[in-house]
Parts: C-alpha cells; sequence; structure tokens
C-alpha cells in the first residue's frame, strides 16, 4: 500500500472480528515496530504478546473493560485478538548513556524530555501503520492498573508499562469517538514558519 495511504487509513480501532490473527502477520507487524529509532540507539522497546483468550480476558478486566461495555461500547480487549504490551525500561538508557562513546553526554540525568517515552511513541505507531499495511487495524489505549497487568505477565519491576496496543480484523460497524468531532487541526494551525 502507499505510504499516504497507510497513513490516511489509520485509525484507532475498538471493534475487531473474534477470528484470529495469522502469526506470520503479527511477526511482521512487530518487526516493522521494532525498527524506529531510539536516543543512543538504546533500542529499549520491548513488546509483550498475548493471543491465549484467558490471558486477555485478564488484561481486559484489569483495563476497566466492564466499564467501556456498561457504557455501551463493544467489548473492545477481550475481543481483540492480539494484545501487545508496549514496554520500555529507563533503566536501560541510564546504561547506555554510561558507556564510554556517551559518558561525556549528560544523558538521561540532564533530559528534559524523558526520551523512552518518544521512542515508545515512535514504536507504536510504527505498529499501527504496519497493521494497516498488513490489512489490520491497531488501538491503543492506557491500562488502568499497572501493577496487576505486571504480575499477570511477569514484566520486571524496572520495565515500564507504556500502554496496550490492541490488533486485529477491524469490525464492520466502528463507533466513531466522541473526541473525533473535535476534527483535525488545520496544517496552519499546526506548523509556525520562521518563528512562533
Ligand atoms: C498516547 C495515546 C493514548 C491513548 N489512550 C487511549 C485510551 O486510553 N483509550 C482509548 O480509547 N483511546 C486512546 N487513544 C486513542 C486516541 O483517542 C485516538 O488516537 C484519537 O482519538 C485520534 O483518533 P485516530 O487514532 O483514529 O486518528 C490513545 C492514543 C494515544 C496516541
Amino acid at each position: 500500500m502507499e505510504f499516504g495511504d497507510v497513513v490516511r487509513r489509520r485509525r484507532r480501532v475498538r471493534s475487531y472480528r473474534p477470528d484470529p490473527v495469522d502469526a506470520a502477520a503479527v511477526d511482521r507487524v512487530l518487526d516493522v515496530a521494532r525498527r524506529g529509532p531510539s536516543a543512543g540507539w538504546t533500542q529499549s522497546v520491548s513488546f509483550v504478546v498475548v493471543t491465549a483468550a484467558r490471558t486477555r480476558a485478564g488484561v481486559a478486566a484489569l483495563c476497566n473493560e466492564d466499564a467501556y461495555v456498561a457504557r455501551g461500547f463493544d467489548p473492545w480487549l477481550s475481543r481483540a485478538p492480539v494484545h501487545v504490551v508496549v514496554c520500555v525500561s529507563p533503566q536501560d538508557y541510564r546504561m547506555r548513556y554510561a558507556a564510554p562513546d556517551k559518558i561525556a553526554s549528560a544523558g538521561p540525568a540532564g533530559w528534559e524530555v524523558p526520551f523512552w517515552w518518544v521512542d515508545a511513541g515512535a514504536a507504536v505507531m510504527l505498529l499501527s501503520l504496519a497493521a494497516v499495511d498488513e490489512g489490520l487495524a491497531a488501538g491503543f489505549l492506557d491500562v488502568a492498573d499497572r501493577a496487576g497487568l505486571r504480575r499477570l505477565l511477569a514484566i520486571p519491576r524496572e520495565v515500564a508499562v507504556v500502554g496496550l496496543a490492541t490488533l486485529g480484523h477491524p469490525s464492520a460497524e466502528q463507533r466513531p469517538s466522541a473526541s473525533l468531532a473535535r476534527g483535525r487541526r488545520p496544517l496552519g494551525d499546526v506548523v509556525h514558519r520562521d518563528r512562533w
């Protein structure tokens, strides 16, 4: 698919058909997702892929799916055939910037922006675009109970849970989020030329 079409077609999708996703397609999506840039080439972003129905139900409960369904939405997480927990370890950056080729840089201690979140965002975007390119769709959401998710999936303490991406075949009916009524900011509002 043309890059511009992939970008324009990407939407966060919260309703999936229950059919499983080909494991090779999931691997291709993750292979793209790991190709983003990272500060210091730390390459700390990692993914926990969950496909077992029972575990997905556990993840759904930790993300308060019941409350979401009670508001009239389709079950998003328990139905999405693939969950990808996006993780990153700030500790990896501290270690990377202590290496001989980086020791002259202030590193994370001097960063006004913790770049691990930037790197994780790049990975989420690549995952979302790769999903579209595979004929799939992705969603992304915050995790309500991070401690519970950490226990369920044995995620180490030093690894931060950035959020949960869902992958699957989009169902025909998508209920648009109220946020989209805001419309997209025009290019002229977003871009400042030569000065703010
Ligand atoms: C960092 C981030 C966090 C988000 N968290 C949630 C979330 O917790 N729940 C949710 O339903 N959507 C979440 N979204 C999806 C946004 O609401 C969605 O991307 C936005 O409304 C624009 O819609 P689009 O992605 O279809 O263009 C999140 C998106 C991003 C980038």
